[in-house]
């Protein structure tokens, strides 16, 4: 089965995405249209590319009948509606995060994916690095025991508007919070119950740029995060377990270091265009690549990593966690 790809925005981690898919099977994977929101953009990031069709709106994209699942790069406040017109047109989707905006605009997104039949993911592609792998598989042992604690911080200097402002549906919580929270949800089990505790600090636009929260579980159990766009942290992950810890080395959010109990493993990136990337580590959004063809090729509408369950707990983390710093976006009312 090939899976043909259409690439919706020709933005940053859209270009990341692409030189990622560059080093997979061509029998399984395609990509043969980009779609922005200016004809000459998608021009310059087909010919970049090497893509051999190239569209000035994305509801072009989405009448092409011969493109199966589309990669929505778009800014935050486009998800939604981007996504809606895909799915309208039959298309399978991968969706940079966050999903939504929040909770209510994700159900309803979800709804629409059932409803069609269709394949959506958010692309939290932490969870498909090897060493989300080997993290998955030692905590199944239970090789550091009862886990207690993790401690997750996510900062860099982050000058980009798009994160800056409320009208692109900017923070920290939105841009970094997924991160931290996915690995929390996967440490302690998604259906353990908790309470969130946040506090933070709003920039000159009421969005926030930084966040420290403590989401507290039963039985001693307490996850600790950082967001930061101010400054650069430490960007490493600790789980500690009453027999030992791991850390997973930073970049915690798509990394290629793990320690286990003092053992270190490491997962070399794909190697796939080097030099070309806006972003850390990006060769590695091709594992996320793999899984959409592994559901797809199966029939599966949602994969079993990330989960539409997943999104729509994620979704209500941040609405928390915004709704505590006193963040509100219009979609909010
Ligand atoms: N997985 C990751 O590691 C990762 C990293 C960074 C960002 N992201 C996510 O990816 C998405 C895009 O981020 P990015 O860094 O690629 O941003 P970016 O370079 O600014 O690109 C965003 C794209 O959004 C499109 N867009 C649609 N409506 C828009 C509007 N009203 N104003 C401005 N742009 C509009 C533009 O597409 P056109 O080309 O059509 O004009 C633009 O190229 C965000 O949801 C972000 O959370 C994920």
């Amino acid at each position: 089965m090939v899976l043909k790809w259409g690439i919706v925005s020709a933005g940053k981690i859209s270009n990341d995405f692409t030189c990622a898919m560059k080093n997979l099977p061509k029998d399984e994977h395609e990509v043969i249209a980009v779609a922005a929101r200016d004809k000459a953009r998608a021009d310059n990031f087909a010919k970049i590319h090497n893509i051999p069709t190239a569209y000035g709106s994305y509801e072009e994209i989405a009448a092409n009948p011969n493109i199966d699942v589309v990669y929505v790069g778009v800014i935050n406040t486009q998800h939604l509606s981007v996504c809606k017109t895909m799915l309208e047109s039959g298309k399978h989707i991968l969706c940079e995060k966050p999903l939504c905006m929040n909770y209510k605009e994700a159900e309803k997104l979800i709804k629409i994916a059932k409803s069609k039949s269709l394949f959506l993911m958010e692309a939290v592609w932490s969870r498909f690095f090897p060493v989300y792998d080997k993290l998955r598989l030692s905590l199944e042992k239970e090789e550091i025991g009862d886990v207690v604690q993790l401690t997750a911080n996510f900062g860099l200097e982050i000058y980009s508007e798009r994160v800056k402002q409320k009208q692109f549906g900017g923070g920290v919580v939105l841009d970094l919070g997924v991160y931290t929270i996915q690995l929390a949800m996967l440490v302690f089990g998604q259906n353990t119950p908790f309470e969130i505790t946040s506090v933070g600090h709003l920039n000159q636009d009421k969005v926030d740029e930084s966040c420290t929260c403590i989401i507290k579980y039963p039985k001693g159990k307490t996850a600790t995060t950082i967001l930061h766009s101010i400054v650069r942290l430490e960007n490493d992950a600790y789980i500690y377990g009453t027999k030992g810890f791991i850390k997973i080395h930073q970049p915690f959010w798509c990394p290629t270091k793990i320690t286990v109990n003092g053992e270190k493993f490491e997962y070399p990136l794909p190697d796939s265009d080097k030099g070309r990337y806006n972003y850390t580590n990006s060769a590695g959004l091709n594992f996320q690549a793999k899984e959409v063809y592994r559901c797809i090729k199966q029939g599966l509408l949602e994969s079993p990593l990330m989960s539409h369950e997943d999104s729509l707990i994620f979704a209500r983390i941040e609405d928390t966690i915004r709704s505590q710093l006193g963040v509100k976006f219009e979609v909010d009312e």
